[in-house]
């Protein structure tokens, strides 16, 4: 090997060294960083050697304190510097001032010279501030070629000026072009009118970065002739296009692991790492471990750091590529196989081992507990129903016994974050910080276990923004165990009947949670690949997050119906208050039973009272009913919620309680569909705010009546359940 060779690669490895040690550097080893607080990353530099080449000196004037960073040799002082091609520097202000007399008294302009880089025609305005004012830019741009443009600001009447209202009464501004690398900007004025330079003597003309100057009133008299402001420039590396630098990688300026893309202002390129690395992309980019961040994988569980990218793995026992948004974890066959062929052959192998490895004994007893579990909580069930299914069954995970008693401090009546009829829900914080809503179910009876296969098998077809989401679940545990994502804002239901937040819960959102809601079912309806039927509609089952979306839940009860049968029979299941009349009196479900349960939520919105109440007159016990009577009274407006009669548009408010009627008809054939119904609150949302008028009474149906006129007449077994009603009827 010849010594220089040798020497080139002595220095590479000590390169190396120096900076696997300071593994975030952004400037080379020996040079200055930083210059009164402003980072100078490489390809800009201070001094020989340390820049890329000339036009990224930058000049540390340190004999004064805090020392200021200069570009190149010039008076232009650096603000900031970044990576992305944007440098932020400060420009000054072209003033013209005049006596009352009308007599100029001074005048100056502002010059902007650059060498190399041109100034941002994205982030930079030319501005002219003044009652009496043209503001004047005479550029040259990379090319030589010369711009003049400008703008007037006039103000008759400084009354009319406006903050923060750049719009040519005592401001203006216009865009620059872009490579703008010279101007000068310049004052004039409009008129000699004496009594404007009484109150206004001065006119301003400045180019500046639109996002750091705000128009106030103030700015009339106190910007000066030697005031600064930022501007931003746009930097890049040489003349010439990535496909031109990469013929000759000599002084080529992007390193391994970055790619190159071409300046958008001016000439030359820049460099950016590639995804899966940071740093400089100038110097060296690095590896990311994304593991690190539960930011950056999409792991479930393993995750394993590789250059570049990352991988994930399923726990052991379970297969699948262990992604979020891939096939996820699944028990491996092994565990069906040694449950289908049963407990006497595993205690043949057990008794086998266990004699073998007696310390081994206790553990696998465990295991056997939790495939007792398994078994008995409709895991084979849940396999079969999964089986049968075209799709992968990618979204939900099955979670081992641990993880979720860890999660929830092994089920602390601290974490409780919810009772309803069928379990309490826990909230559970997992090893890798994610929150989720854990339901464990009451008690173990098989039609329960029939609801929670259901559910899990429903909510695994559904991908919808406004259902809440089954990441997975548990069947090792005495009783199975559902986990939901974490929703934060509690049920629609304590919205409505809770006063303090019901005054604060704007008719706005209630229409888009009622336009969200009947999205869902409508997509439930007909967009899903085997049609679903809710079944248990109600302000209760719909949860709100942190901005108030609705999340529908509770799919325990749901139907997936085949597609060539358009109702089933079934035992008549739902909540008192919310179920259709026509449903309970023929048990044939259909998807209309859907829009019966959702006009009454619809009408909850509208008056937040709550379905059913048992204190008020007999006539007002059904809240469907006695809407549907106050609205054939002509009285909606007196059972309105308060807040939506006094900022409800009453146009909307009147055309979504017709809609309402519209769901509560009796017959189910003569309600709309969701899908109908979903439209309808998604147009009625477009319509602009109208004053209210006296709308017309044209409520001559008399259904409603009919509904009155039915009694209950099937044997139901009610049970009460914190302010939840639920009930099921026997056939
Ligand atoms: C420069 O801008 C970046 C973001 O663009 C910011 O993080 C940094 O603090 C700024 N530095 C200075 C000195 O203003
Ligand atoms: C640094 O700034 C001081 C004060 O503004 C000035 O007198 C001096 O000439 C500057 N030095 C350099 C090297 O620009
Ligand atoms: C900008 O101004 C500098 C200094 O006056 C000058 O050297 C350069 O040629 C000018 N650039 C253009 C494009 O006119
Ligand atoms: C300026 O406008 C205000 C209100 O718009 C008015 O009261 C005032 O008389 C006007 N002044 C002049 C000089 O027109
Ligand atoms: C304009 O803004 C300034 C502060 O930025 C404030 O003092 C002044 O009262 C505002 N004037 C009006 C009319 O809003
Ligand atoms: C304004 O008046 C001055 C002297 O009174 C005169 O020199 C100047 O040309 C006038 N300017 C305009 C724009 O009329
Ligand atoms: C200008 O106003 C916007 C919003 O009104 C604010 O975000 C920004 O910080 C303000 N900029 C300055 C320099 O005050
Ligand atoms: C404009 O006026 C505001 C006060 O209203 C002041 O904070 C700001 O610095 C002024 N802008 C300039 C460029 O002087
Ligand atoms: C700046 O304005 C002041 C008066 O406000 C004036 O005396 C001074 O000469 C002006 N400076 C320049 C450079 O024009
Ligand atoms: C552009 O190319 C010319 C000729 O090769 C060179 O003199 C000049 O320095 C280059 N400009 C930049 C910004 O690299
Ligand atoms: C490649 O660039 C280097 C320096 O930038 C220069 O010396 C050399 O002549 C160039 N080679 C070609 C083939 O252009
Ligand atoms: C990382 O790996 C995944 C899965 O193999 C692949 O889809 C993705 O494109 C890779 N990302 C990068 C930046 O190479």
């Amino acid at each position: 090997m010849d010594p220089k060779e040798t020497l080139v690669l002595l220095a590479a490895l000590l390169w190396m060294m120096i900076s696997s040690e300071t593994s975030q550097a952004t400037h080379l080893p020996g040079c200055q960083d930083n210059c009164g607080g402003v980072s100078i990353p490489y390809p800009f530099g201070t001094s020989e050697g340390c820049y890329f080449n000339e036009y990224f000196q930058i000049t540390c004037n340190t004999t004064v304190t805090p020392p200021i960073p200069y570009l190149r040799s010039s008076k232009i002082e650096v603000l900031n510097i970044s990576l992305y091609g944007h440098m932020r520097i400060l420009t000054s202000v072209g003033a013209d001032c005049y006596s009352k007399s009308g007599a100029r008294e001074s005048t100056t302009g502002s010059f902007g010279v650059l060498q190399a880089f041109p100034f941002s025609n994205t982030r930079n305005k030319l501005f002219g501030i003044g009652c009496n004012t043209i503001a004047y830019i005479r550029g040259v741009d990379i090319r030589g070629q010369i711009y003049v443009t400008g703008c007037v600001s006039w103000c008759s009447n400084i009354s009319s000026v406006t903050n923060g209202s750049c719009n040519g009464i005592g401001c203006c501004q216009i865009p620059i072009p872009e490579n703008l690398l010279n101007y000068t900007a310049t004052v004039g004025s409009v008129s000699n009118d004496t009594e404007i330079w009484e109150s206004n003597p001065c006119g301003f003309s400045f180019l500046a970065e639109e996002d750091s100057f705000n128009f106030t009133i103030a700015n009339l008299t106190n910007i000066k002739n030697t005031t600064r402001l930022p501007s931003s420039i746009n930097w890049a590396i040489g003349n010439q296009t990535c496909e031109e630098a990469k013929k000759n990688l000599t002084g080529y300026a992007c390193k391994a692991n970055s790619y190159c893309y071409d300046s958008s202002n001016g000439r030359g390129y820049l460099c950016n790492c590639s995804a899966g690395y940071m740093g400089n992309p100038y110097l060296r980019c690095q590896d990311v471990d994304e593991c690190e961040d539960p930011n950056l994988n999409k792991c479930l569980k393993k995750c394993q750091n590789t250059i570049g990218n990352y991988t994930c793995s399923c726990p052991k026992g379970y297969h699948g590529d262990g992604r979020k948004d891939g096939q996820g974890c699944s028990a491996d066959q092994l565990l069906d196989v040694m449950i289908v062929v049963g407990v006497g052959t595993s205690v043949i192998v057990l008794v086998a081992v266990s004699g073998l490895l007696y310390f081994g004994h206790k553990k696998r007893k465990l295991i056997k507990l939790k495939e007792k579990y398994f078994q008995q909580n409709g895991g084979l069930m849940l396999q079969k129903r999964l089986a049968g299914r075209e799709e992968p069954t990618s979204a939900a995970k099955i979670y081992t016994a641990e993880e979720l008693e860890k999660a929830t401090n092994n089920f602390d009546e601290s974490n409780i974050i919810g009772r309803g009829g069928y379990g309490i829900v826990y909230k559970g914080i997992f090893a890798d910080n994610t929150v989720a809503a854990i339901k464990k179910s009451r008690t173990i009876d098989n039609s329960q276990i029939e609801q929670f296969i259901n559910e899990v098998v429903v909510l695994s077809q559904i991908n919808h923004r406004n259902v809440v989401k089954l990441l997975g679940c548990c069947l090792e545990t005495e009783v199975p165990l559902l986990v939901y994502e974490c929703v934060s804002n509690g049920t629609l239901s304590s919205y409505i009947h809770d006063r303090n937040k019901a005054a604060t819960f704007s008719w706005e959102t209630r229409l888009r949670i009622a336009a969200e809601t009947a999205g869902v079912l409508s997509y439930l309806h007909s967009a899903a690949s085997m049609p679903i039927i809710h079944r248990d509609v109600k302000s209760n089952n719909i949860l709100l997050d942190e901005n108030h979306t609705a999340k529908v839940s509770d799919f325990g009860s749901s139907r997936l119906v085949p597609l060539d049968q358009a109702q089933i029979s079934t035992m008549v299941q739902g909540t008192l208050g919310y179920l259709d009349p026509e449903y309970l009196l023929t048990s044939q479900l259909t998807e209309k039973s859907d829009v019966y349960s959702f006009g009454v939520v619809l009408v909850e919105l509208l008056t937040g009272k709550r379905p059913v109440s048992f204190d008020g007159p007999e006539e007002e016990r059904s809240l469907a009913m006695h809407f549907l009577s106050a609205l054939k009274e002509d009285r909606l407006f007196q059972i309105l919620e308060d807040c939506i009669a006094k900022e409800g548009n009453a146009e909307q408010v009147d055309k979504v309680a017709r809609l309402g009627k519209t769901c509560l008809r009796v017959k189910g054939e003569e309600r709309p569909t969701m899908k109908e119904v979903a439209m309808e609150l998604e147009r009625l949302r477009m319509l602009g705010k109208h004053p209210w008028t006296n709308v017309e009474s044209n409520y001559e149906e008399t259904e409603y009546l009919q509904v009155l006129g039915i009694k209950f007449s099937v044997r139901c077994s009610y049970r009460a359940e914190e302010d939840d009603l639920t009930f099921s009827c026997l056939d």
